[in-house]
């Protein structure tokens, strides 16, 4: 049987309180040096580097992955992700960028590295499991997950209707289309409990995958950091 680890690991990295502050010091940072921009989550395995090259080789393959296809990066924490993909022009200058976290401090600081670089993305503040938040974002043809559902299995959250993590599918599909992509990477989860999680949501299955080596996030060692894209039917 596979050990569930969404159930062990609960810990601060969990808690929206440890993202704020988080940023707070990263917004400072930055305030100070505007060269800093703040940390590249799972920079080690090269994963935000994996995804970019991940989407600019399978570009024009489904539907969603289009030049100008409108991209949604949930968690998108500093932002970092969809500046890279923005300056590596991975997609055409009409595509749309959005960003959203439930972090106001990682929006403001987003909005404010947008500024500083001049790159055009937009960030809103929007809670995933905030029904009433994120009403008018419309649908996206890609969605992208660096480390947020990692960071929403640490919190430990459940619903009424089940834990955070067996929710969190249905939660990213509402923003997606037929054709639309997913591409999430995470630490937390192996490839196949990832995917298990993912195609709990019956309109989203498995396309394509990333490998990697073994990585540690949060004190626990030895776990394996996957990237899986899903398309939704
Ligand atoms: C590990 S960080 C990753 C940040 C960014 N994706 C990156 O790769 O640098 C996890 C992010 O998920 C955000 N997050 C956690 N729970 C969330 C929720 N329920 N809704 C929206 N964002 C959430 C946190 O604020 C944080 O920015």
């Amino acid at each position: 049987m596979t050990e569930d680890t969404s159930k062990l690991n609960t810990s601060k990295l969990g808690t929206k309180k440890y993202w704020d502050d988080f940023y707070t010091l990263e917004h400072s940072n930055f305030q100070s040096n505007p060269e800093d921009t703040g940390e590249n989550w799972f920079d080690d395995n090269d994963a935000e580097l994996k995804m970019i090259q991940f989407l600019e080789e399978h570009l024009h393959e489904q539907p969603g992955l289009k030049s100008n296809a409108r991209v949604l990066d949930v968690g998108t924490g500093n932002g970092h992700l969809l500046f890279e993909l923005r300056e590596e022009e991975v997609f055409d200058e009409e595509a749309e960028f959005v960003g959203v976290d439930y972090s106001e401090v990682s929006v403001q600081f987003a909005k404010d590295i947008a500024v500083e670089k001049e790159l055009d993305v937009r960030f809103e503040v929007l809670d995933l499991y905030d029904d009433n938040s994120g009403k008018d974002l419309g649908l996206f043809d890609v969605v992208l997950d660096k480390g947020t559902l990692d960071a929403i299995a640490l919190s430990g959250l459940t619903f009424e209707e089940g834990t955070a993590v067996e929710l969190y599918s249905s939660k990213v599909a509402k923003y997606m289309q037929a054709g639309s992509v997913l591409l999430i990477t995470s630490c937390n989860f192996t490839e196949e409990e990832l995917i298990g999680y993912i195609t709990r949501e019956p309109t989203l299955e498995v396309w394509e995958k990333i490998q990697y080596g073994s990585f540690e996030f949060g004190g626990v060692k030895g776990q394996t950091i996957c990237s899986v894209a899903f398309v939704k039917k």
